[in-house]
């Protein structure tokens, strides 16, 4: 059996780190706060610090963050009735959960940081990695974070304004979209700021968003059971009334879109990859936590969505984009208003703080591996000079949330939080949406046939943990047909997906030069420069193109 590991004729850091010595690179250490002995950095297996509870936080805490409070709108109007809602919910969860398997499958066998960004290249090569770096930190990332902060900016918002019923009006874009940056950039600093300040940050706010579900859970059932509320009029009651499937949609199209909202609720249970290479044993934690933040997410969806149609109409729940705070005025009135409004505020943070954190380390590991200026692959703050024979340390504590130091990818944070700001200045929420449903799942789809491949070609690769073969087929099946639908549903923007590949396969020309085969071809025009390789490009890029 072949296996990455170090020391095996195949040694997964110089691959993938050539560029530095990855026994001395301070990212490692700066995830391990405690380590005062910095020759401790001369072995990789002492810097590996993210643990199970980690790796569990940051994709739960991806994962709840504005969808399950806004998409059910969505997956009911399209679905037409509440027993076909749930089913949506629950199929997407089960989608999530496959395609998750999968990559936790990936993982294992190619332990390394960046996700699909690695899987990619070990399984097609460096130009399918390069285009998934590309249009992940460029796109994908900051405009999903985008997303996240925007529904922040809009609950924050609607507090502030008092505009938290249907009939009063909402907060001004304008204003919306400040709170959003606000927002977006106090987590950006936080995280450049310490490790730990990002990661602590992260679990306050899964905690705040697990009891607000679980509130909602409880609240759902008492009314169900005593028809308790504050206001009058209260909970409609309808349930009682009986027809779950009544009204359910035909259109196979309808059911297609409600599956996208309802995945997007789902989405972020990729996060734990972006990181492998820093976990403390990736081989037993990543199918760990996958296998064990999907039931639960799974889980407190279905409660939610079932407490939802407890208290509300199936047709306000198909209208109103701010489920959550009906929910909460129609129990307890305006307070339960703002109390909701104000959880769906903190899940949305959390989830920007995840995506913050592991986008860090992407746009880090891109930047490494030359697919980014060689800038992005450094960290910020000289706090401390590593030496390999001898050891010097300096290191400022930074008084937020206990003791930390100062080794981030700050650059990398900075350039991801620029991004993020540019698309929510000038991005439309639905554009956004739609970009990243398309190129999403193009990636996901690519990655997990990937994954189908490999098992052929490598047999023999060690793989720690192996998921059942229909799960990735079943995940490729259901992404393909999703994109196809995205592609008919939202021509401009897969337009804007294929030219911005495109633009990304002569980046990655510039950079690396061309294939031989157009070499061949266009070879007296020179349109690339010689040398250009040397410069920041990896020694993968030697061994291929
Ligand atoms: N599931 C999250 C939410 O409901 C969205 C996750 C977006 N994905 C990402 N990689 N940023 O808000």
């Amino acid at each position: 059996q072949r296996s990455y590991s170090v020391g095996s004729t195949f040694d997964f850091n110089a691959h993938l780190f050539p560029l530095s010595a990855s026994a001395s690179d301070p990212l490692y250490l700066s995830l391990d706060p405690t380590a005062t002995n910095r020759s401790s950095s001369q072995n990789l297996e002492k810097q590996k610090s993210i643990t199970y509870l980690n790796g569990l936080s940051l994709v739960v805490g991806l994962q709840i963050g504005s969808g399950i409070f806004s998409s059910p709108a969505q997956v009911n109007s399209n679905a037409g009735s509440p027993g076909a809602a749930l089913l949506i919910w629950l199929l997407s969860g089960i989608l999530a959960w496959t395609g998750a398997s999968s990559y936790a499958e990936l993982g294992g066998a190619i332990p390394l940081s960046g996700g699909a960004q690695a899987y990619l290249q070990h399984i097609f090569g460096d130009l399918p990695a390069f285009l998934f770096a590309w249009v992940a930190v460029v796109v994908m990332r900051p405009g999903s974070a985008a997303i996240i902060s925007i529904i922040a900016g809009e609950y924050l918002g609607s507090v502030f304004w008092g505009s938290l019923t249907e009939d009063t009006d909402p907060p001004p874009q304008l204003a919306v979209k400040a709170i959003a940056l606000m927002g977006m950039w106090m987590i950006t600093f936080l995280n450049c700021l310490s490790t730990k300040a990002g990661t602590r940050m992260g679990d306050v706010f899964l905690l705040i968003k697990l009891i607000s579900l679980m509130a909602i859970t409880v609240i759902g059932i008492v009314v169900a059971i005593t028809g308790f509320s504050v206001k009058p009029g209260g909970p409609s009651m309808e349930w009682k009334m009986g027809n779950w499937f009544g009204g359910s949609s035909k259109d196979p199209g309808a059911y297609a879109v409600a599956l996208y909202a309802g995945l997007w609720a789902f989405d972020g249970w990729d996060n734990v990859n972006y990181i492998t290479g820093e976990m403390k044993n990736p081989a037993r934690d990543l199918p760990r936590v996958i296998h064990s933040a999907m039931p639960l997410v799974i889980s407190c969806y279905m409660l939610a969505n079932i407490s939802y149609f407890f208290v509300l109409p199936s047709s306000v729940i198909a209208s109103s984009t701010t489920v959550a705070v009906r929910f909460g005025t129609t129990v307890f009135g305006s307070v339960g208003g703002i109390l909701f409004a104000l959880a769906v505020s903190i899940s949305c943070l959390g989830a920007l703080n995840a995506t913050t954190f592991t986008s860090g380390r992407l746009v880090y590991v891109a930047g490494k591996q030359g697919y980014l200026p060689k800038v992005f692959g450094r960290l910020g703050i000289r706090a401390v000079t590593n030496s390999v024979s001898t050891p010097t340390t300096t290191t400022f504590r930074v008084p937020i949330f206990g003791t930390s130091y100062t080794r981030t990818p700050i650059y990398a944070m900075l350039l991801n939080g620029f991004l993020t700001s540019f698309f929510v200045i000038i991005g439309s929420f639905e554009a956004l949406i739609a970009f990243y449903g398309v190129a999403g799942y193009s990636f996901y789809f690519l990655t997990v046939l990937g994954l189908i491949i490999l098992r052929y070609r490598e047999p023999g690769l060690e793989r720690p943990y192996k998921c059942w073969i229909v799960t990735p087929i079943v995940f490729c099946c259901v992404s393909l047909f999703l994109v196809s639908r995205g592609v008919f549903g939202a021509p401009i923007q897969t337009a804007g997906v294929i030219i911005f590949v495109m633009i990304g396969v002569v980046v990655f020309w510039v950079r690396v030069g061309p294939p031989k085969a157009l070499k061949r071809v266009f070879g007296k025009l020179r349109f690339w420069k010689k040398g250009r390789k040397e410069e920041g490009w990896s020694a993968v890029g030697e061994a291929r193109p």
